[in-house]
């Protein structure tokens, strides 16, 4: 039996989200700009969708921005504030534990126009230190960056701290939501910051699909240039299917908020239970914060107790039928160490030695009980 237990990398598709984009794939291939009754009829998904997302998401429909997904949004974000301001600004502080999206999208910037990156690290814990953050504001910084959640630790950052004090020196703040939507009850207009992403693969929608929500006081270059769709703002015909499909995952999300939160919980419960039952001091829970995702637990087995090859552990674990990760990115063949793990001090063996288990709408107790017999069997313990 396969259990897939990587709900933060992608989750599967709900059913109903299937139906729902076959059924727009089918009857609504209208381009949502033309005049005729086909394009209108699309055109109207396009607004009754964003509509409901806006309600949902605490923001204006005129502020939310179909794009392709969670990386498009944070490029549209980091590079075009630069354009718009590159005359006057050119500092951004953003922190090491960002998503490669932000990362890459300041190094580029950094790389080829001189812009200076403050990046702050984390404690040895994984936690940002929000007063490092407000301490490294100058008066040419263009833009803020820091996550709501980390997609590998799962600690949860203090957004609406850091946002006052970005409000008052009115610098734009972008908080990448990808992973907390659905998983925290967090609302635009509450959050104070100006810029927030999502990203529906990892809310049981579809993959290609996700918006941007961004405060129309602070100006932004579009990201690639053509028709005047979304305000001129997202150049490219719009995907009524997908951008169906989205609202239908959100429209499910709200529906069991609570409840799902609870199955989070009882799920992360009952997965650290076994863990502690099975391995005792052999399993180090790593990160646990003020405040985390209810549906990702980081552990660490020691590798000088079990005797199982730490570059081999994701592939023995998958040979086992269980799909984790290792926070890791596997790029040409080689499974390369979570750089946060590195970075908060564990040893290279450490963090091979180590996965991320992120729970989802459809797994189980069944679900973990498979996924502790195959850490058994790979750690040499049955
Ligand atoms: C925190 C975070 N930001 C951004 C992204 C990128 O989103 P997408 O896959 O939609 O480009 C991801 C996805 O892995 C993520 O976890």
């Amino acid at each position: 039996m396969n259990v897939y237990l990587d709900n933060a990398a992608t989750t599967p598709v709900d059913p109903q989200v299937v139906e729902e984009v076959s059924k727009y794939q089918r009857d609504f291939f209208g381009n949502a700009s033309s005049i005729h009754y086909f394009g209108k009829k699309s055109k109207v998904i396009l607004e009754d969708s964003r509509e409901y997302i806006a309600e949902f998401i605490g923001c204006k429909p005129k502020e939310l921005f179909f794009t392709s997904g969670g990386t498009e949004s944070i490029n549209t974000v980091i590079k075009g504030l630069y354009f718009e301001n590159a005359k006057e600004k050119n500092h951004i502080v953003t922190t090491t534990i960002e998503h490669p999206a932000v990362i890459e999208s300041v190094s580029f910037l950094k790389k080829y126009f001189g812009v200076e990156v403050d990046l702050v690290k984390p404690n040895s814990n994984g936690e940002i230190n929000i007063e490092e953050i407000k301490g490294r504001i100058k008066k040419n910084t263009f833009l803020v960056s820091l996550m709501h959640s980390n997609n590998e630790t799962g600690i949860i950052n203090d957004i609406e701290e850091l946002s006052k004090f970005t409000k008052e020196k009115n610098i734009p703040f972008l908080s990448d939501t990808v992973q907390s939507i659905g998983k925290a009850d967090l609302k635009f207009s509450k959050l104070g910051v100006d810029f927030i992403t999502s990203s529906a693969h990892k809310i049981y929608g579809p993959k290609g699909i996700g918006f941007l929500v961004a405060n129309p006081k602070f100006k932004f270059t579009r990201y690639s240039d053509g028709g005047g769709q979304e305000r001129e703002l997202r150049a490219g015909t719009e995907n009524i299917p997908l951008i169906a499909g989205f609202r239908k995952a959100i429209e499910i999300i709200k529906l069991n908020f609570d409840k799902e939160l609870e199955h989070y919980n009882l799920m992360s419960s009952y997965l650290i239970e076994q863990l502690h039952q099975n391995f005792g001091e052999g399993a180090i829970i790593n990160f646990r914060s003020k405040k985390n995702l209810p549906n990702i637990v980081n552990v660490t087995f020691d590798p000088d107790k079990y005797g199982f090859p730490p570059d081999m552990f994701l592939i023995l674990l998958d040979m086992q039928g269980i799909a984790v990760s290792g926070g890791s990115a596997c790029s040409s063949g080689s499974l390369k160490p979570s750089k946060i793990l590195t970075e908060i001090g564990k040893s290279e063996k450490e963090a091979l030695s180590s996965i991320r288990i992120s729970i989802g709408r459809f797994n189980d107790k069944n679900n973990i009980d498979v996924l502790i017999k195959g850490l058994r069997n790979v750690l040499r313990l049955n």
